[in-house]
């Protein structure tokens, strides 16, 4: 699959393992940033994941900041797009099999490396499932974000 990619400073110590993982497991990245260890705004990049994923330029995004909340909340504001901060491989597993998420966040303050690289190899290799249950849900979530949208 193709993943896009996005840190921010402070995470960037993560970047390139997380990369590597990636393509060990057999997936192109398209890497949105950050490219050092400069403070960058944190937003930026976790709407460039994101938009990616919207514009179909890659199936799933992961990003990374210090929390992950931060991203995660931007993320979230794209339309389509199902941003879950995860910080153990429970979360990541419920995320794909209940809340059909399509970008993980993950905080690089709050996780190890080690974690961090499960929870991703857990994300990306659970399936939806599209229970009825489940699908009747987020498309409550889809209608109050059509609402956003024409209301704002
Ligand atoms: C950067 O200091 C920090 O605010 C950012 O990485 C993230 O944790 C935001 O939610």
């Amino acid at each position: 699959m193709k993943i896009a990619l996005g840190v921010d400073h402070a995470a960037f110590g993560y970047k390139e393992a997380i990369r590597a993982e990636l393509e060990r497991l057999g997936h192109a990245v398209l890497d949105c940033g950050t490219d050092g260890p400069a403070s960058v705004d944190y937003p930026a990049i976790a709407l460039a994941v994101a938009r990616a994923v919207r514009g179909g330029e890659a199936e799933f995004g992961v990003f990374l900041c210090g929390t992950g909340i931060g991203g995660s909340i931007a993320a979230n504001k794209v339309r389509g797009v199902r941003a879950a901060l995860c910080h153990e491989a429970f979360t990541a597993r419920m995320a794909r099999l209940h809340n059909n998420a399509n970008v993980l966040c993950i905080g690089a303050r709050v996780v190890g490396l080690d974690l961090a690289l499960e929870i991703v190899r857990v994300f990306l290799a659970t399936a939806w499932p599209n229970e009825a249950r489940h699908a009747r849900r987020l498309a409550l979530i889809a209608d109050a974000e059509a609402e956003t949208v024409t209301s704002s």
